[in-house]
Order: structure tokens, then C-alpha cells, then sequence
């Protein structure tokens, strides 16, 4: 770790972190997975990028069955990705361009292949061994709680020969609950805690984190021992390592997601799920309503702590927390493809979403950088890369960085067959069409217009830091909101229709102010007491700086 190297405890709050798997980055061994080396040479195209923060996806030695949520060694490297050198080099060579790195806390629980768990079936029953996981004589306990994955999993007990019992699991069956009811479990996970942190990393997201404890009767999620197990985890972390962000995998409804935060006792940051699908619903159906409904049913949080907002992830679009008839709506919308729906959700990248269309990922972005909350981009939406839903699983929005036109999309030298998975090649989104090669040069690109949204969003920490209230633009069709910190005040307003629309807001508060687009800086009309009037054209944005007279 690097000594120099230091940082606000509250970085977080005007992050830009960019989410990636080591994986698919970049292979420089020719093996045709990507590595830590990798990685460490597209820095600079992160750093050129703007982003402030790297989110690696486990890295983990793991049978990979689930990309590496299966661990099975929490102090080790996959030896596909490089060694703990590599790592310690990645972290500090980000460090050394300010880019803060999170990895992931895999707390809920472990391969099946785990030393844990293969001591935990053959110790005897009762002994705290064989109490590292959960079991049961019956598959009867617990019954009702929900299954997640419900394309691969019949039931959360798998029976395990050797221990002659059941043994609890939210995912995939390989993949055993961790007992949280065991102090010597929250003892080992903090010492994984701090042997990564030891090594400088800047936080965790710590995942699946509403299911560390069971009860019977109960739903066996957000339970108050669990919020009581992320507290001591918080507190450890706040002796040691003060400036150590963690982010909560708590995929809930709002109210349910807030406890998280707890008093500034928890979390630092939790995603915030339901606003995402809702975004893509409001966008087709062309109305502001689903965007608006849960921002207020979203609860203020402690000072200290912050939302993640993503418009996509490694995962399937979830969408787990909307109603039945928006799961329906948003399938119709978005998932007529046979093949599309996973899960309880959309297995598909931005550009495909929204068919590829331009101007649709950069209103999208456009919100997703002046919400309140901290944006995540996904890996390849900043050029628009395509996805594949034919592939197994999640494994279609999982494939190598397009960065050239050349053999294996620029990702690696091996042999194509060797490839961990093939690039995207389809005739739309396939690497000769997209890529980052092309975008660097073209002054045009998705890729220069993120850059710029990216050092434009840097320049005002009001986004990552303000409050945000509605307006009314007298048009369903229109979001207006303003954002507020300090002497700052920002007027964003969007345009969710395909066509031009009028808007007209009540300004009068900020009458004998100058609206300054902020793209092109240019001052608008001075806000008077009268409506202000404004045309967008369609998908059309504007964010204005409100500068007073004076
Ligand atoms: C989290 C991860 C997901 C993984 C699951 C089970 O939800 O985001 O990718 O499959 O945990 O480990």
C-alpha cells in the first residue's frame, strides 16, 4: 500500500465508478482470459475516461459456476487473472492516477468446493465446524421464503449425502449459505476484511446482503440480526480503515433498503434498485410518473451516506422490485425476444434496450448523472456494446471489451476457440462496428459524448452531493427537477418522448436568474415571474446552471 496515497472519507459521495470483471477486460498472457496486467494498461484509457473508481467483480479462486460468486478461497486470486502482485500493482497504479478500487464481499456464501463447507459436511453435527452453514433435517424449515433463481433452483435446501442433512442456499445450490448465527463465521469474514484492506483497496460491495440470517416465519430477509451482523462489520472496518467505502447488494423496496444506512452505522452506500427498471418504464410508456412515484417513496438518508444509481449491471435487468403489472408491462416493452427473460428479469445491455438508439442512451445517461446518487457505468455501455441472449445464463452481457476492429475484438491474442467467450460479432453491435478504436477517433462517438457528460458532471459536486426536488412542466411527458448545494442550483429538464415537446415551468422563485445551458454554455432567457417556456426536441435534455444577477 501506498503511504501517499490518501483520501476524503467521503470520496464516494462524487464518485464515478465504472464496474468491470477482470476477466473481460483485457488478456495479455494469450490465454484468452483477461488479467490484472490487462487491466492495469487500459488504466489510462479509464483515467481518460473520467471515471474515479473501479469495481471489480470477483476475482476469486472459484469453480466459476456462478462467474465467481463462488468462492472458494477468500484470500486468493483466480491464477487465470495474475497473481496478488498483479492485484497489489493494479491497486497501486490506480491509486497513483486517483482511481479508488472496490472488490466484492461475497458474505452470504461460498462454493460448495469451500474448505469451509467440506470440513463443515463431515465434522459432527452441533460442532462449530459443521454450524459454518445451515442446515437442516428437514426441507420443511423456513418455508415460503422466495426463490431467486427461479429458471435453476426447485427449493433453497439441497441435501448433502456426507452430512446426511439439508444445507440452506439463496442461490444456486452450489453455493451454501454461510450461518451467521456462528460468531466464528463473522470472525473469519473480518479477517478477510482486513487482509484486502491491508492491501489498500478502498471498499467493498458487500453481495446478497439482506439474507446473512434466518428465522423461521419470517421471509428470512432484512432481519434485525442481519442488520446487526452489518453494523459490527461497519464498526470493524471504522477502527481500521475509516476511509473504507461499503456499498450494499440489497435488491428491496425503498423502505426496506433505507435500514441499510442505519444511522450512518452501516452502509455507505446501497444501490438503489427499484429507480432503474422504473426509468426504463418511464421512458417507453413516455411519462414521468414512475420515475417521480419512487423518488418520493424514496427516504432521505444519513448525511454520510449515498445511493448508487446504475442503469445496467452484470446481471439481468431485475425486476424483482415492481409490481406484477409492471413486470408484465416492462417484459411486453422490453423482452419480446424469445430468450430475453431470466429470472425474474431482462438479460440484456443498455444499447439493445433501447435499440440502439442514440439519443435514448444519452437522455438515459443524462439522468443517471444528475440524480441524486453516485453513477455506476457498466463496462462497454460507454461505447454501446450489443449482448447476446442465446448464451447460457448471464454470459451474454458478459463478453470481452470490444477495443478494435482486429482479431478478437483487440481483447486477446489467443486463439479465438480458446477465448473465455467470444466477442459480440453480430452485424450492429459486433466489435468491427463497435469499438473503442473507432470511438477514440471519431469525434462523434458515444464514447466522447460520455467523456465530456463525465468531466462536465466532475465539475459540480451539487449532482453527487445536493438535495433534488420535482416540477411540474405541464407536460407528462416532461421531468423537471432541481437540484440544490450550497450556492449551486441546477435545472435539469427531460424529455421522455420520441417527439418535440413543450414545457413550461414555474420558475418564479428563481425570477431575474440566468438558465446556462451547461453542454454549450450558453445563457437562455432571464427567469421572469411569467411561465418559462422551453421546446425539447425529441429525447432532448437540457441541464442549466441557475447563475443569480451580480
Ligand atoms: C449477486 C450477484 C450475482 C450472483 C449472486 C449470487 O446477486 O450480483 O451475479 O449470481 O449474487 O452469488
Amino acid at each position: 500500500m501506498d503511504p501517499s496515497y490518501t483520501r476524503d472519507f467521503l470520496w464516494y459521495k462524487d464518485a464515478i465508478i465504472y464496474e468491470t470483471h477482470v476477466k473481460a477486460f483485457l488478456d495479455t498472457s494469450g490465454d484468452g482470459v483477461g488479467d490484472f496486467a490487462g487491466l492495469i494498461e487500459k488504466l489510462d484509457y479509464l483515467e481518460d475516461l473520467g471515471i474515479t473508481c473501479l469495481w471489480l467483480l470477483p476475482f476469486f479462486p472459484s469453480p466459476l459456476r456462478d462467474d465467481g460468486y463462488d468462492v472458494v478461497d477468500y484470500t486468493g486470486v483466480h491464477p487465470s487473472y495474475g497473481t496478488l502482485k498483479d492485484f497489489r500493482r493494479l491497486v497501486d497504479e490506480a491509486h497513483r492516477r486517483d482511481i479508488a478500487v472496490i472488490i466484492e464481499l461475497v458474505v452470504n456464501h461460498t462454493s460448495d468446493q469451500h474448505p469451509w463447507f467440506q470440513l463443515a459436511r463431515s465434522a459432527p453435527a452441533g460442532s462449530p465446524e459443521r454450524d459454518f452453514y445451515v442446515w437442516s433435517d428437514s426441507e420443511a424449515k423456513y418455508k415460503g421464503v422466495r426463490i431467486i433463481f427461479t429458471d435453476t433452483e426447485r427449493s433453497n435446501w439441497t441435501w448433502d449425502p456426507v452430512a446426511g442433512a439439508y444445507y440452506w442456499h439463496r442461490f444456486f445450490s452450489h453455493q451454501p449459505d454461510l450461518n451467521f448465527d456462528n460468531p466464528r463465521v463473522l470472525d473469519a469474514i473480518l479477517e478477510v476484511l482486513r487482509y484486502w484492506l491491508e492491501m489498500g483497496i478502498d471498499g467493498f460491495r458487500l453481495d446478497a446482503i439482506p439474507y446473512l440470517v434466518e428465522r423461521d416465519g419470517t421471509s428470512c430477509e432484512n432481519l434485525p440480526e442481519t442488520h446487526e451482523v452489518i453494523r459490527r462489520i461497519r464498526a470493524d472496518v471504522e477502527r481500521t480503515y475509516p476511509g473504507c467505502m461499503l456499498l450494499a447488494e440489497a435488491n428491496q423496496w425503498p423502505a426496506d433498503v433505507r435500514p441499510y444506512f442505519g444511522d450512518g452505522d452501516e452502509c455507505h452506500m446501497a444501490f438503489h434498485f427499484p429507480l432503474m427498471p422504473r426509468i426504463f418504464m418511464a421512458l417507453r410508456r413516455e411519462d414521468v410518473e414512475p420515475i417521480q412515484d419512487i423518488m418520493q417513496r424514496t427516504p432521505a438518508i444519513p448525511e454520510s451516506c449515498q445511493w448508487g444509481l446504475f442503469l445496467r449491471n452484470h446481471d439481468e435487468l431485475t425486476l424483482e422490485m415492481v409490481t406484477d403489472m409492471e413486470r408484465d408491462y416492462m417484459v411486453l416493452a422490453y423482452a419480446r425476444e424469445p430468450g430475453t427473460v431470466l429470472n425474474v428479469g431482462i438479460r440484456r445491455r443498455l444499447a439493445p434496450l433501447v435499440d440502439n438508439g442514440r439519443h435514448r442512451i444519452e437522455l438515459l445517461n443524462s439522468l443517471l448523472f444528475s440524480f441524486p446518487g453516485t453513477p455506476i457505468i457498466y463496462y462497454g455501455d460507454e461505447i454501446g456494446m450489443g449482448d447476446d441472449v442465446r448464451r447460457p445464463d448471464r454470459d451474454g452481457v458478459r463478453t470481452p471489451m470490444q477495443w478494435s476492429s482486429g482479431v478478437n475484438a483487440g481483447f486477446s491474442r489467443a486463439d479465438p476457440a480458446a477465448l473465455y467467450s467470444r466477442p459480440i460479432d453480430d452485424p450492429v453491435y459486433g466489435y468491427p462496428a463497435v469499438n473503442v478504436q473507432a470511438q477514440l477517433r471519431d469525434p462523434s462517438s458515444l464514447l466522447h459524448w460520455m467523456r465530456n457528460m463525465i468531466r462536465l458532471r466532475k465539475q459540480f459536486r451539487v449532482f453527487g452531493r445536493g438535495s433534488m426536488e420535482f416540477l411540474s412542466a405541464g407536460n407528462r411527458k416532461v421531468l423537471a427537477y432541481v437540484r440544490r448545494w450550497e450556492e449551486d442550483t441546477i435545472l435539469c429538464v427531460a424529455n421522455l418522448s420520441r417527439h418535440p415537446q413543450p414545457a413550461e415551468l414555474d420558475l418564479s422563485e428563481f425570477a431575474g436568474a440566468t438558465p446556462v445551458e451547461m453542454l454549450g454554455y450558453t445563457p437562455f432567457r432571464v427567469i421572469g415571474r411569467d411561465p418559462y417556456v422551453l421546446t425539447l426536441g425529441g429525447y432532448g435534455f437540457y441541464w442549466f446552471e441557475l447563475r443569480q444577477r451580480g
